[in-house]
Protein backbone atom coordinates (compact mmCIF):
# COMPACT_ATOMS: atom_id res chain seq x y z
CA UNK A 1 0.00 0.00 0.00
CA UNK A 2 0.87 3.32 -0.60
CA UNK A 3 0.05 6.84 0.03
CA UNK A 4 -0.76 8.46 -3.32
CA UNK A 5 -1.63 12.10 -4.20
CA UNK A 6 -3.73 12.12 -7.56
CA UNK A 7 -4.29 15.67 -9.22
CA UNK A 8 -7.04 15.90 -11.11
CA UNK A 9 -8.54 12.82 -9.55
CA UNK A 10 -12.22 13.69 -10.17
CA UNK A 11 -11.59 14.13 -13.91
CA UNK A 12 -12.42 11.76 -16.57
CA UNK A 13 -9.33 9.87 -16.96
CA UNK A 14 -8.71 10.03 -13.07
CA UNK A 15 -11.71 8.85 -11.62
CA UNK A 16 -11.29 5.71 -13.40
CA UNK A 17 -7.60 5.55 -12.58
CA UNK A 18 -8.68 5.94 -8.99
CA UNK A 19 -10.83 2.87 -8.62
CA UNK A 20 -8.38 0.73 -9.97
CA UNK A 21 -5.62 2.53 -7.24
CA UNK A 22 -8.34 1.68 -4.73
CA UNK A 23 -9.06 -1.90 -5.82
CA UNK A 24 -4.70 -2.45 -5.86
CA UNK A 25 -5.12 -1.55 -2.27
CA UNK A 26 -3.66 2.29 -2.33
CA UNK A 27 -4.33 5.21 0.07
CA UNK A 28 -5.43 8.35 -2.26
CA UNK A 29 -5.23 12.00 -1.40
CA UNK A 30 -7.42 13.60 -4.28
CA UNK A 31 -6.09 17.38 -5.42
CA UNK A 32 -8.98 18.92 -7.72
CA UNK A 33 -10.35 22.17 -8.43
CA UNK A 34 -12.92 21.25 -10.02
CA UNK A 35 -12.75 23.75 -13.11
CA UNK A 36 -13.73 20.39 -15.53
CA UNK A 37 -15.36 18.01 -13.40
CA UNK A 38 -17.31 16.94 -10.35
CA UNK A 39 -17.28 15.54 -7.04
CA UNK A 40 -20.15 13.47 -8.07
CA UNK A 41 -17.37 10.71 -9.75
CA UNK A 42 -15.26 10.65 -7.00
CA UNK A 43 -18.79 9.67 -4.49
CA UNK A 44 -19.45 7.26 -7.48
CA UNK A 45 -15.47 5.89 -7.23
CA UNK A 46 -15.96 5.25 -3.61
CA UNK A 47 -19.30 3.48 -4.27
CA UNK A 48 -17.81 1.25 -6.65
CA UNK A 49 -14.73 0.68 -4.39
CA UNK A 50 -17.03 -0.44 -1.42
CA UNK A 51 -15.59 2.60 0.23
CA UNK A 52 -16.37 6.23 1.31
CA UNK A 53 -15.34 9.42 0.32
CA UNK A 54 -13.73 11.79 2.88
CA UNK A 55 -13.76 15.13 2.50
CA UNK A 56 -11.09 17.67 3.68
CA UNK A 57 -9.09 20.98 4.07
CA UNK A 58 -5.70 20.79 2.32
CA UNK A 59 -4.68 21.08 6.50
CA UNK A 60 -6.61 17.94 6.96
CA UNK A 61 -7.76 17.61 10.11
CA UNK A 62 -7.79 13.84 10.33
CA UNK A 63 -6.31 11.51 9.27
CA UNK A 64 -6.67 10.84 5.49
CA UNK A 65 -9.21 7.82 4.41
CA UNK A 66 -8.61 5.35 1.85
CA UNK A 67 -10.11 7.66 -0.22
CA UNK A 68 -9.86 11.88 0.51
CA UNK A 69 -11.06 14.85 -1.47
CA UNK A 70 -9.33 18.32 -1.16
CA UNK A 71 -10.30 20.85 -2.89
CA UNK A 72 -7.74 22.98 -4.35
CA UNK A 73 -5.83 24.45 -7.17
CA UNK A 74 -2.04 22.80 -8.17
CA UNK A 75 -0.72 26.67 -9.05
CA UNK A 76 -1.56 27.15 -4.48
CA UNK A 77 1.82 26.61 -3.17
CA UNK A 78 0.50 27.29 0.01
CA UNK A 79 -2.17 24.46 -0.73
CA UNK A 80 0.23 22.29 -1.43
CA UNK A 81 2.47 22.75 1.13
CA UNK A 82 -0.35 22.20 3.32
CA UNK A 83 -1.25 18.56 1.74
CA UNK A 84 2.32 17.50 1.87
CA UNK A 85 3.24 18.38 5.50
CA UNK A 86 -0.20 17.39 6.93
CA UNK A 87 -0.70 13.51 5.18
CA UNK A 88 3.22 13.57 7.16
CA UNK A 89 2.28 14.62 10.04
CA UNK A 90 -0.60 12.18 10.34
CA UNK A 91 2.60 9.61 9.85
CA UNK A 92 1.18 8.75 5.99
CA UNK A 93 3.69 10.98 4.02
CA UNK A 94 2.75 11.00 0.07
CA UNK A 95 5.24 8.41 -1.54
CA UNK A 96 4.31 9.24 -5.50
CA UNK A 97 2.19 11.47 -7.19
CA UNK A 98 -0.15 10.68 -10.10
CA UNK A 99 -0.35 14.04 -12.33
CA UNK A 100 -3.67 14.07 -13.87
CA UNK A 101 -4.55 18.29 -13.39
CA UNK A 102 -4.50 20.26 -16.80
CA UNK A 103 -6.32 21.80 -18.96
CA UNK A 104 -7.07 19.61 -22.36
CA UNK A 105 -8.88 21.16 -25.06
CA UNK A 106 -6.61 21.79 -27.99
CA UNK A 107 -9.03 24.99 -29.48
CA UNK A 108 -8.88 26.47 -26.54
CA UNK A 109 -5.32 26.58 -26.09
CA UNK A 110 -4.72 28.66 -29.28
CA UNK A 111 -7.86 31.22 -27.82
CA UNK A 112 -5.95 31.00 -24.17
CA UNK A 113 -2.16 30.61 -24.22
CA UNK A 114 -1.44 32.32 -21.49
CA UNK A 115 -3.77 30.22 -19.27
CA UNK A 116 -2.63 26.95 -20.47
CA UNK A 117 0.91 27.49 -19.73
CA UNK A 118 -0.36 28.87 -16.55
CA UNK A 119 -2.22 25.51 -15.53
CA UNK A 120 -0.01 23.01 -17.81
CA UNK A 121 3.69 24.30 -17.14
CA UNK A 122 3.48 26.66 -13.83
CA UNK A 123 1.18 24.56 -12.05
CA UNK A 124 3.22 21.24 -12.77
CA UNK A 125 6.70 23.05 -11.87
CA UNK A 126 4.75 24.31 -8.31
CA UNK A 127 4.01 20.76 -7.74
CA UNK A 128 7.13 19.17 -8.61
CA UNK A 129 8.55 21.94 -6.01
CA UNK A 130 6.66 21.03 -2.85
CA UNK A 131 7.12 17.33 -3.70
CA UNK A 132 11.07 17.99 -3.87
CA UNK A 133 10.87 19.71 -0.51
CA UNK A 134 9.16 16.89 1.02
CA UNK A 135 11.18 14.12 -0.32
CA UNK A 136 8.40 12.50 -2.60
CA UNK A 137 10.17 11.80 -5.89
CA UNK A 138 7.98 9.97 -8.20
CA UNK A 139 5.51 10.67 -10.51
CA UNK A 140 3.73 9.49 -13.32
CA UNK A 141 2.46 12.19 -15.65
CA UNK A 142 -0.04 12.96 -18.33
CA UNK A 143 1.56 13.26 -21.28
CA UNK A 144 0.09 12.94 -25.20
CA UNK A 145 0.51 11.83 -28.49
CA UNK A 146 0.00 15.59 -29.46
CA UNK A 147 3.37 15.63 -28.88
CA UNK A 148 4.26 13.91 -32.38
CA UNK A 149 2.56 17.17 -34.23
CA UNK A 150 1.79 15.46 -37.75
CA UNK A 151 3.45 12.49 -37.84
CA UNK A 152 4.66 11.78 -41.60
CA UNK A 153 3.16 8.15 -43.11
CA UNK A 154 6.05 6.36 -42.47
CA UNK A 155 6.29 7.34 -38.74
CA UNK A 156 3.02 5.37 -38.00
CA UNK A 157 2.70 3.29 -36.34
CA UNK A 158 4.55 6.27 -33.93
CA UNK A 159 7.38 4.98 -31.32
CA UNK A 160 8.68 6.95 -28.77
CA UNK A 161 11.46 7.78 -30.77
CA UNK A 162 9.45 10.00 -33.43
CA UNK A 163 10.23 13.94 -33.74
CA UNK A 164 8.35 15.90 -31.14
CA UNK A 165 6.93 18.62 -32.67
CA UNK A 166 3.72 20.30 -30.81
CA UNK A 167 1.54 21.85 -33.09
CA UNK A 168 -0.61 24.22 -30.46
CA UNK A 169 0.09 25.95 -26.68
CA UNK A 170 -1.43 22.75 -25.53
CA UNK A 171 0.90 20.37 -26.94
CA UNK A 172 3.85 22.68 -26.17
CA UNK A 173 2.71 23.39 -22.40
CA UNK A 174 2.89 19.25 -22.62
CA UNK A 175 6.47 19.15 -23.94
CA UNK A 176 7.82 22.00 -21.89
CA UNK A 177 6.56 19.59 -18.62
CA UNK A 178 8.13 16.41 -20.41
CA UNK A 179 11.52 18.39 -20.62
CA UNK A 180 11.42 19.80 -17.19
CA UNK A 181 10.69 16.32 -15.81
CA UNK A 182 13.78 14.96 -18.22
CA UNK A 183 15.67 18.19 -16.49
CA UNK A 184 14.88 16.35 -12.87
CA UNK A 185 15.80 12.70 -14.06
CA UNK A 186 18.91 13.84 -15.43
CA UNK A 187 19.93 15.88 -12.28
CA UNK A 188 18.88 12.93 -10.28
CA UNK A 189 21.67 10.79 -12.32
CA UNK A 190 24.67 12.74 -11.10
CA UNK A 191 25.45 11.38 -7.40
CA UNK A 192 26.42 14.81 -5.67
CA UNK A 193 22.69 15.96 -7.05
CA UNK A 194 21.11 12.78 -5.38
CA UNK A 195 22.94 13.88 -1.89
CA UNK A 196 21.95 17.00 -2.49
CA UNK A 197 18.43 16.26 -2.66
CA UNK A 198 17.94 13.40 -0.82
CA UNK A 199 17.22 10.75 -3.47
CA UNK A 200 16.91 10.80 -7.37
CA UNK A 201 13.68 10.69 -9.06
CA UNK A 202 11.15 7.99 -10.00
CA UNK A 203 9.37 9.52 -13.40
CA UNK A 204 6.99 8.11 -15.88
CA UNK A 205 6.00 10.42 -18.90
CA UNK A 206 2.98 8.34 -20.51
CA UNK A 207 1.38 9.62 -24.10
CA UNK A 208 -2.00 8.87 -24.22
CA UNK A 209 -3.40 8.19 -27.86
CA UNK A 210 -7.19 8.75 -27.20
CA UNK A 211 -9.01 7.43 -24.27
CA UNK A 212 -12.90 7.07 -24.49
CA UNK A 213 -15.26 4.73 -23.24
CA UNK A 214 -16.04 3.91 -19.21
CA UNK A 215 -16.16 1.83 -16.58
CA UNK A 216 -18.58 -1.06 -17.44
CA UNK A 217 -20.72 -0.45 -14.61
CA UNK A 218 -21.79 3.07 -15.93
CA UNK A 219 -21.40 5.13 -12.96
CA UNK A 220 -18.35 6.76 -13.97
CA UNK A 221 -17.15 7.98 -17.28
CA UNK A 222 -16.58 11.13 -19.19
CA UNK A 223 -18.51 14.56 -19.10
CA UNK A 224 -17.04 16.84 -21.36
CA UNK A 225 -18.38 20.76 -20.17
CA UNK A 226 -20.26 22.02 -23.12
CA UNK A 227 -19.67 20.98 -26.53
CA UNK A 228 -17.27 18.34 -26.76
CA UNK A 229 -14.54 18.73 -28.57
CA UNK A 230 -13.54 14.80 -29.07
CA UNK A 231 -14.97 12.36 -31.41
CA UNK A 232 -16.03 9.96 -29.51
CA UNK A 233 -18.00 11.94 -26.51
CA UNK A 234 -19.79 13.55 -29.77
CA UNK A 235 -20.68 11.01 -30.94
CA UNK A 236 -22.77 9.32 -27.78
CA UNK A 237 -24.40 12.82 -27.17
CA UNK A 238 -25.74 12.15 -31.08
CA UNK A 239 -26.78 8.47 -30.06
CA UNK A 240 -28.85 9.84 -27.23
CA UNK A 241 -30.17 12.69 -28.97
CA UNK A 242 -28.88 15.51 -27.09
CA UNK A 243 -27.33 16.82 -30.50
CA UNK A 244 -28.64 16.30 -34.06
CA UNK A 245 -25.64 15.05 -36.00
CA UNK A 246 -21.91 14.04 -36.15
CA UNK A 247 -19.66 16.59 -38.32
CA UNK A 248 -16.80 14.32 -39.99
CA UNK A 249 -14.24 16.37 -40.70
CA UNK A 250 -12.88 15.17 -44.27
CA UNK A 251 -13.47 12.27 -46.26
CA UNK A 252 -10.40 12.92 -48.38
CA UNK A 253 -7.82 11.62 -46.17
CA UNK A 254 -4.92 9.43 -47.52
CA UNK A 255 -6.78 6.65 -45.41
CA UNK A 256 -8.95 3.48 -46.16
CA UNK A 257 -12.55 5.39 -45.84
CA UNK A 258 -11.13 8.89 -46.58
CA UNK A 259 -11.49 9.32 -43.08
CA UNK A 260 -9.09 10.18 -39.93
CA UNK A 261 -7.67 7.12 -38.39
CA UNK A 262 -6.65 7.00 -34.38
CA UNK A 263 -5.74 5.20 -31.90
CA UNK A 264 -8.78 4.74 -29.29
CA UNK A 265 -7.82 3.20 -26.07
CA UNK A 266 -10.32 2.40 -23.35
CA UNK A 267 -9.97 4.47 -20.65
CA UNK A 268 -9.93 1.10 -18.05
CA UNK A 269 -6.81 0.07 -19.80
CA UNK A 270 -5.34 4.02 -19.38
CA UNK A 271 -6.26 3.08 -15.84
CA UNK A 272 -4.49 -0.11 -15.43
CA UNK A 273 -1.54 1.31 -17.62
CA UNK A 274 -1.06 3.91 -14.73
CA UNK A 275 -1.27 1.20 -12.18
CA UNK A 276 1.85 -0.66 -13.40
CA UNK A 277 3.80 2.51 -14.33
CA UNK A 278 3.41 3.46 -11.03
CA UNK A 279 4.02 -0.48 -9.73
CA UNK A 280 7.40 -0.62 -11.63
CA UNK A 281 8.43 3.43 -10.48
CA UNK A 282 8.33 2.16 -6.63
CA UNK A 283 10.11 -1.57 -7.10
CA UNK A 284 12.71 0.42 -9.46
CA UNK A 285 15.83 2.44 -9.15
CA UNK A 286 15.16 6.01 -10.00
CA UNK A 287 14.78 6.08 -13.91
CA UNK A 288 12.35 7.82 -16.09
CA UNK A 289 10.16 5.75 -18.17
CA UNK A 290 8.47 7.44 -21.43
CA UNK A 291 5.74 5.14 -22.72
CA UNK A 292 3.07 5.40 -25.68
CA UNK A 293 0.23 3.79 -23.88
CA UNK A 294 -2.59 3.27 -27.09
CA UNK A 295 -3.89 0.07 -28.44
CA UNK A 296 -2.10 0.18 -31.48
CA UNK A 297 -5.15 0.12 -34.04
CA UNK A 298 -6.28 2.54 -35.76
CA UNK A 299 -9.76 3.10 -35.94
CA UNK A 300 -11.65 5.55 -38.66
CA UNK A 301 -14.32 7.86 -37.92
CA UNK A 302 -16.35 6.23 -39.77
CA UNK A 303 -15.09 2.76 -38.27
CA UNK A 304 -16.23 4.61 -35.10
CA UNK A 305 -19.67 5.76 -36.34
CA UNK A 306 -20.36 1.88 -37.17
CA UNK A 307 -19.47 0.29 -33.58
CA UNK A 308 -21.37 3.16 -32.16
CA UNK A 309 -24.13 2.29 -34.02
CA UNK A 310 -24.12 -1.58 -33.02
CA UNK A 311 -23.79 -0.98 -29.72
CA UNK A 312 -26.34 1.68 -29.40
CA UNK A 313 -28.73 -0.04 -31.99
CA UNK A 314 -29.72 3.47 -33.57
CA UNK A 315 -28.87 5.47 -36.55
CA UNK A 316 -25.85 8.12 -35.85
CA UNK A 317 -26.59 10.99 -38.56
CA UNK A 318 -23.10 12.51 -39.96
CA UNK A 319 -22.42 15.06 -42.42
CA UNK A 320 -19.15 15.70 -44.35
CA UNK A 321 -17.64 18.78 -43.54
CA UNK A 322 -14.06 20.16 -45.20
CA UNK A 323 -10.84 19.06 -43.02
CA UNK A 324 -9.99 20.84 -40.18
CA UNK A 325 -6.71 22.84 -39.95
CA UNK A 326 -4.36 21.29 -37.82
CA UNK A 327 -5.85 17.58 -37.71
CA UNK A 328 -3.60 15.25 -39.09
CA UNK A 329 -5.01 11.71 -41.22
CA UNK A 330 -3.55 8.88 -39.02
CA UNK A 331 -2.28 8.62 -35.26
CA UNK A 332 -1.26 5.05 -33.71
CA UNK A 333 0.45 4.14 -31.32
CA UNK A 334 3.72 1.83 -31.18
CA UNK A 335 2.49 0.72 -27.60
CA UNK A 336 5.52 -2.17 -27.87
CA UNK A 337 7.66 -0.30 -25.48
CA UNK A 338 5.13 -0.59 -23.09
CA UNK A 339 4.23 -3.98 -23.28
CA UNK A 340 8.22 -4.30 -22.29
CA UNK A 341 8.20 -2.25 -19.72
CA UNK A 342 5.56 -3.08 -18.09
CA UNK A 343 4.23 -6.23 -19.24
CA UNK A 344 0.84 -4.18 -20.25
CA UNK A 345 -1.28 -3.60 -22.93
CA UNK A 346 -4.80 -2.98 -24.10
CA UNK A 347 -7.34 -5.47 -23.19
CA UNK A 348 -10.68 -4.09 -24.54
CA UNK A 349 -11.85 -3.59 -28.35
CA UNK A 350 -13.52 -1.46 -29.78
CA UNK A 351 -16.35 -3.07 -29.39
CA UNK A 352 -16.40 -3.39 -25.78
CA UNK A 353 -15.44 0.54 -25.84
CA UNK A 354 -18.66 1.53 -27.43
CA UNK A 355 -20.42 -1.14 -25.24
CA UNK A 356 -19.25 0.63 -22.02
CA UNK A 357 -19.42 4.32 -23.46
CA UNK A 358 -23.34 3.90 -24.27
CA UNK A 359 -24.17 2.12 -21.03
CA UNK A 360 -22.47 5.31 -19.25
CA UNK A 361 -24.58 7.69 -21.81
CA UNK A 362 -27.88 6.16 -21.01
CA UNK A 363 -27.62 5.97 -17.91
CA UNK A 364 -26.53 9.45 -17.38
CA UNK A 365 -28.01 11.39 -20.46
CA UNK A 366 -26.95 14.83 -18.50
CA UNK A 367 -23.45 13.72 -17.45
CA UNK A 368 -22.97 13.67 -13.68
CA UNK A 369 -26.14 16.51 -13.78
CA UNK A 370 -26.21 20.57 -13.48
CA UNK A 371 -25.24 22.23 -10.45
CA UNK A 372 -23.41 19.53 -8.37
CA UNK A 373 -19.66 20.51 -10.13
N1 LIG B 1 -8.57 12.93 -22.51
C1 LIG B 1 -7.64 12.99 -23.45
O1 LIG B 1 -7.94 12.88 -24.64
C2 LIG B 1 -6.19 13.17 -23.09
C3 LIG B 1 -5.20 12.78 -24.02
C4 LIG B 1 -3.86 12.96 -23.68
C5 LIG B 1 -3.52 13.52 -22.45
N2 LIG B 1 -4.50 13.90 -21.59
C6 LIG B 1 -4.11 14.51 -20.31
O2 LIG B 1 -4.57 13.70 -19.25
C7 LIG B 1 -4.92 14.49 -18.11
C8 LIG B 1 -6.31 14.12 -17.66
O3 LIG B 1 -7.20 14.29 -18.76
P1 LIG B 1 -8.77 14.06 -18.63
O4 LIG B 1 -9.25 13.68 -19.97
O5 LIG B 1 -9.07 13.22 -17.48
O6 LIG B 1 -9.21 15.57 -18.37
P2 LIG B 1 -10.25 16.16 -17.32
O7 LIG B 1 -10.45 17.59 -17.66
O8 LIG B 1 -11.45 15.29 -17.23
O9 LIG B 1 -9.43 16.02 -15.96
C9 LIG B 1 -8.52 17.01 -15.52
C10 LIG B 1 -8.84 17.30 -14.08
O10 LIG B 1 -7.94 18.29 -13.60
C11 LIG B 1 -8.68 19.26 -12.87
N3 LIG B 1 -7.92 20.51 -12.90
C12 LIG B 1 -7.74 21.33 -13.97
N4 LIG B 1 -6.98 22.38 -13.60
C13 LIG B 1 -6.67 22.21 -12.29
C14 LIG B 1 -5.91 22.96 -11.35
N5 LIG B 1 -5.33 24.12 -11.69
N6 LIG B 1 -5.79 22.50 -10.09
C15 LIG B 1 -6.42 21.33 -9.72
N7 LIG B 1 -7.14 20.58 -10.57
C16 LIG B 1 -7.27 21.02 -11.84
C17 LIG B 1 -10.04 19.32 -13.54
O11 LIG B 1 -11.06 19.84 -12.73
C18 LIG B 1 -10.25 17.84 -13.88
O12 LIG B 1 -10.87 17.16 -12.81
C19 LIG B 1 -4.77 15.94 -18.55
O13 LIG B 1 -3.53 16.42 -18.09
C20 LIG B 1 -4.79 15.86 -20.06
O14 LIG B 1 -4.06 16.90 -20.66
C21 LIG B 1 -5.83 13.71 -21.86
Amino acid sequence: MAQLLITGGAGFIGSHTCLVLLEAGHQLLVLDDFSNSSAVALERVAELAGTRLQRAQPTLEAAPDALTLVEGDIRDAQCLEALFASAKAFGLPIQAVIHFAGLKAVGESVQQPLRYWDVNLVGSQRLLRAMDQHNCRTMVFSSSATLYGYPSPEQVPIPETAPIKPINPYGASKHAVEALLADLARCSGAAEAIQASGGGWRIARLRYFNPVGAHPSGRIGEDPNGIPNNLFPFITQVAIGRRPELTVFGDDWPTPDGTGVRDYIHVMDLAEGHREALHSLLRADPQMLTLNLGSGQGASVLDVVKAMEAASQRAIPYRIAPRRPGDAAISVANPSLAAQQLQWQTQRSLTDICRDGWAWQQANPNGYGDGCR
